[in-house]
């Protein structure tokens, strides 16, 4: 696959096998997140991954954390999102709706409860970084991201990126042994695509290129 195709076919993935992922292979795929630029090349990254018995020990405490004292996600934190941003996000659980729903009136929840345990998926990779750095962090993160999903796309895998489960940084700070310092900004969970699990056929839509680019002098 050349970076153009993998550029335009990369979706998420929300059902994996059971089938592991090598250790070898998450190898290479960090290498190429660890290649993302980054500000004054800080490199302000760090990757730790979960498979086998400590990410299920990580996914049952998440469980009873949620369990016990549900958090409600608040991605804006506290800030107002504009209304066209809103109604992105609308359309999006819009068009989710339907492929939910024909999951059965117990998965009504699916995005909330398929988040927090990683959708199953075989291996997580955590993204953490140093608290005392600034903000623009952040973007450097989000390009390691991009690299990580892309290159295990090019491989034949899939990914999700979640952020939903950053509401239980404690139980996720307990078990990635990380000191006050640190801080997890995302998770990305990973394995082979379940392409018989329906979700899987989801592809979300993307707003009209021409209300997003403007251009001048050409
Ligand atoms: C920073 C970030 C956080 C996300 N968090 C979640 C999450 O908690 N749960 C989930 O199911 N999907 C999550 N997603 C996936 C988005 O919903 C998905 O990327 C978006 O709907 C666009 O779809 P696509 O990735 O298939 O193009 C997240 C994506 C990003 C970039």
């Amino acid at each position: 696959m050349d970076l153009a195709e993998g550029l335009r076919t990369r979706k998420t993935f929300r059902g994996f096998t059971a089938e592991k992922v090598s250790k070898e292979i998450i190898q290479e795929i960090l290498v190429d997140g660890h290649m993302a630029p980054s500000a004054s090349n800080m490199q302000p990254w760090n990757f730790h991954v979960l498979t086998g018995t400590p990410l299920s020990k990580l996914c049952a405490n998440i469980e009873d954390f949620h369990k016990n004292k549900k958090v409600t996600y608040n991605s804006a934190k506290d800030k107002k999102i504009p209304e066209k941003y809103m109604q992105r996000r609308k359309k999006l659980f819009r068009e989710l709706k339907p492929v939910i729903s024909a999951l059965g009136d117990e998965n009504r929840q699916f995005i909330e409860s398929g988040s927090i345990r990683f959708y199953d998926a075989p291996a997580v990779i955590f993204i953490t970084t140093d608290c005392d750095l600034p903000e623009n962090k952040l973007m450097d993160i989000g390009m390691a991201a991009e690299n990580i999903m892309l290159s295990a796309h090019a491989r034949g895998l899939a990914t999700c990126a979640i952020a939903y489960t950053l509401l239980y940084s404690e139980p996720i700070k307990a078990s990635l042994n990380l000191n006050v310092d640190t801080e997890t900004v995302l998770s990305i969970a990973l394995g082979y695509p379940d392409n018989s699990f329906p979700i899987n056929n989801f592809r979300s839509s993307r707003e009209d290129l021409n209300n997003v680019i403007s251009w001048q002098g050409f």
